[in-house]
């Protein structure tokens, strides 16, 4: 990740940090992922007294979930995040005291100048290979330096998948969440942030660049906005006044990621996958594996 890629990428978590209590699954981890990542983190901290535990970024759910190891098992949480202002907006937004938590201001693909070799026992993180600008062999190399020999990494990764929608027209996709809001089954907020993720990983297909980024359907995003704005249809007005006000400011963010087939290569480059455990209440799910890997 050259400076120019980490200055952007730092001022669009920036932006983000006002954001993010308006986003929901599966931008951010869901009760389901919360179930499964407890039960990876149990298997890999069995056994191990005062884990240290390095967190890749400052998602509150884990906080508060690791906070619990923290308490009963006297760990220590390391938060590495290059964004003071994001880790600042996240605290803000956990439920439980941190315990024993110190945040450590770096880019992931420098933690080894902040972090001794070989001195943690489990590296957690949500949705991060994205966001290391297509260089995830650095990222894993920083991985597993700082892991102890037999420590874990577990990780909910964005991959695209075989089954991961193809769309062209956003139009369809977008009725049938504002219907789902509609008959009351998600709030307008979910039924936003459902369809505008489902987007964002359906634009890895708009491009050779192995991208993801809503600029490909910033133009429809823009025209459905316009067409509901003066709606007397309360819930397509809302939601897609919604889209706008979250991810419809993010059209200039870039995640790179990789098809599952060749991620799940890569990570056997450093790691032994012990688990894969998928959740069920969101729907990029083939999308969001929930990984247990050990160090090789
Ligand atoms: C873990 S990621 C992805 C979002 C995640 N799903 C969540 O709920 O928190 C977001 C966090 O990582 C940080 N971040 C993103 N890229 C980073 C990088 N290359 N180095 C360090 N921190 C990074 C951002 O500042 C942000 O706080």
């Amino acid at each position: 990740m050259d400076n120019n890629y980490f200055e952007s990428s730092r001022e669009k978590w920036q932006r983000l940090a006002d954001l993010w209590n308006k986003v929901s699954p599966p931008g951010r981890p869901s009760s389901d992922d919360i179930k499964n990542y407890k039960a990876e983190i149990d298997k890999a901290l069995s056994g191990v007294r005062a884990p240290i535990i390095v967190l890749m970024g400052s998602t509150p759910e884990l906080r508060d979930l690791l906070s619990q190891y923290c308490r009963e098992k006297d760990s220590k949480l390391f938060c590495v995040d290059m964004t003071e202002d994001m880790y600042n907006a996240m605290t803000l937004l956990l439920k439980n005291n941190p315990q024993n938590e110190t945040l450590v201001l770096s880019n992931w693909l420098e933690i080894t100048k902040h972090i001794k070799p070989e001195s943690v026992d489990l590296v957690v993180g949500d949705f991060i290979v994205g966001n290391v600008g297509g260089k995830i062999d650095n990222l894993y190399t920083e991985i597993v330096t700082i892991l102890k020999k037999d420590g874990y990494h577990v990780t909910r990764t964005d991959v695209i998948d075989e089954s991961t929608l193809r769309i062209n027209d956003i139009s369809p996709l977008f009725e049938k969440y504002a219907e789902e809001a509609k008959n009351g089954k998600l709030t307008i907020g979910q039924a936003s942030n459902l369809f505008t993720q489902q987007l964002v990983f359906s634009s890895w297909f708009l491009n050779d660049k192995k991208v993801m980024s809503l600029s490909y359907y910033k133009d429809q995003l823009e025209t459905l906005a316009k067409k509901w704005a003066n709606s007397s249809d309360q819930i397509k007005k809302e939601m897609a006044e919604y889209n706008m006000d979250t991810w419809g400011k993010m059209t200039d963010k870039v995640w790179h990621n990789l098809m599952k087939a060749d991620q799940e290569k890569l990570i056997k480059k450093y790691f032994e996958i012990i688990e894969t455990r998928y959740s069920n209440d969101y729907n990029v799910i083939q999308e969001s594996p929930i990984y247990l890997l050990k160090k090789k």
